[in-house]
């Protein structure tokens, strides 16, 4: 990602609002009540006299609500700059663009490292049980907040398609069309496997205290930097990670290690990016996300009719990547043929890129092409 100087005109802030408290708390789907619930949520864009122009960016599992521009000392812009901007995909001239951090995230919404107010200590391992409907009756909380009763689009890629799906399942009315990028609708056992070695890395520090950490002053480091670093190379092509790293060793001429230190480059790179994860990110955050995606099924019998879809009148975009490897075409298609049985209207693409799952993070021009093609296709905003 390209690190540039801010524009003044690009600066941006995350705010918080408490969307829930003990007065109206949280129910979630398992029936347990949360409150109460903040969320750190940025706007960009304006939003128009009849509030049609909104537009709701889902974040992937280690995302936050910081997708677009510069905030005051960034070096670097948020996360979907490519995508969000005057002129871009997601055109902030004409729409207004509301991205927040999920539920149970830890970069401001209430999440496992929040205070839980009957204890007065953190949540930890209390922190209640989440599905994929919990984060989206969170966002939609958001839009009502914000004077938004029905979005232009929700657009997200991975674990932020999959909410845009949800979506579609719980408030058919509330999207005019919903934009699925590298996304599925279950994970596959090899899916679930990823994500259990991940859990394990976690679990199996000495540090992560059952995930009663944060009184200790700090967490599982090495372990949420191993579930990083598997999770990582799930993230990139084989070919990519060839064309980029190769044997090429970090520091030349031989291997000063015999296999016990950093020989190769490719180690080098993912130690960098296990640890610089594990710095700003919260273990038991990544612990819960990883359930949400694993339980993630909503359509379990691929034939039968869901009911949640008859009549439904939202326009999906699916796009998959032709070098994802985690969640590839396949998983697509099967969105694909679920949509297209009940009647939804569906466009998919493969995108051709060499880049793996992280494509959709990325400036792939055809990608982009196809979301601009198709957000602009929508009822133009008045
Ligand atoms: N040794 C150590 N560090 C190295 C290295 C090496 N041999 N080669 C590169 N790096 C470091 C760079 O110094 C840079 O560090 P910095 O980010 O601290 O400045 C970093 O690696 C660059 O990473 P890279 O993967 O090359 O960036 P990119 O621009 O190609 O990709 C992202 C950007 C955001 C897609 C990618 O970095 C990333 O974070 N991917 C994971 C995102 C994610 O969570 N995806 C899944 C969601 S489901």
């Amino acid at each position: 990602m390209s690190a540039t100087s801010p524009g003044a005109s690009s600066l941006v802030e995350t705010r918080t609002v408490t969307l829930f408290d003990e007065g109206n708390p949280l129910v979630l789907a398992s029936g347990a009540t949360l409150a109460p619930v903040e969320v750190a949520y940025e706007t960009y864009g304006t939003l128009n006299a009849d509030r049609s122009n909104a537009v709701y960016v889902c974040h992937a599992l280690t995302g936050d609500a910081h997708a677009s521009g510069y905030r005051e000392h960034d070096t670097r812009p948020g996360w979907w700059d490519t995508m969000i901007g005057p002129g871009k995909p997601i055109d902030t001239d004409r729409l207004f663009v509301i991205s927040s951090n999920l539920l149970g995230g830890c970069n401001g919404t209430t999440g496992p490292s929040s205070l839980d107010p009957r204890s007065g200590r953190p949540y930890g391992p209390r922190f209640p049980a989440i599905v994929m409907r919990d984060l989206v009756t969170v966002h939609r909380a958001l839009c009502r907040h914000l004077g938004v009763e029905r979005l232009r689009c929700a657009i997200g890629g991975s674990l932020g398609g999959m909410q845009a799906l949800q979506w579609t399942l719980d408030a058919p009315g509330e999207l005019e069309a919903a934009v699925l990028a590298c996304s599925t609708s279950r994970l596959s056992a090899q899916n679930i496997a990823f994500s259990e070695v991940a859990r394990q890395a976690i679990m199996r520090d000495p540090d992560f205290r059952r995930g009663d950490y944060y009184e200790a002053g700090h967490g599982p480091r090495n372990g949420l930097s191993v579930a990083r670093m598997t999770g990582h190379i799930t993230y990139l092509s084989e070919e990519l990670m060839e064309q980029r790293f190769g044997r090429r060793l970090q520091h030349g001429g031989s291997h000063p290690h015999g296999g016990l230190g950093i020989d190769f480059a490719v180690e080098s790179y993912l130690h960098h990016q296990g640890d610089s994860f594990a710095a700003r990110f919260d273990a038991n955050t990544y612990l819960a996300y990883t359930r949400v995606l694993d339980v993630f099924d909503p359509f379990p019998d691929e034939q039968a009719p869901v009911p949640e879809l008859e009549g439904c009148a939202t326009r999906f975009l699916l796009l998959s990547f032709s070098s994802d490897w985690r969640f590839g075409t396949p998983h697509s298609e099967r969105i694909e043929r679920v949509l297209c049985r009940n009647g939804v209207s569906v466009e998919f693409h493969e995108v051709a890129s060499p880049y793996g799952h992280d494509s959709f993070l990325l400036d792939v021009p055809e990608y982009l092409a196809r979301v601009q093609e198709f957000v602009g296709g929508l009822a133009a905003p008045r």
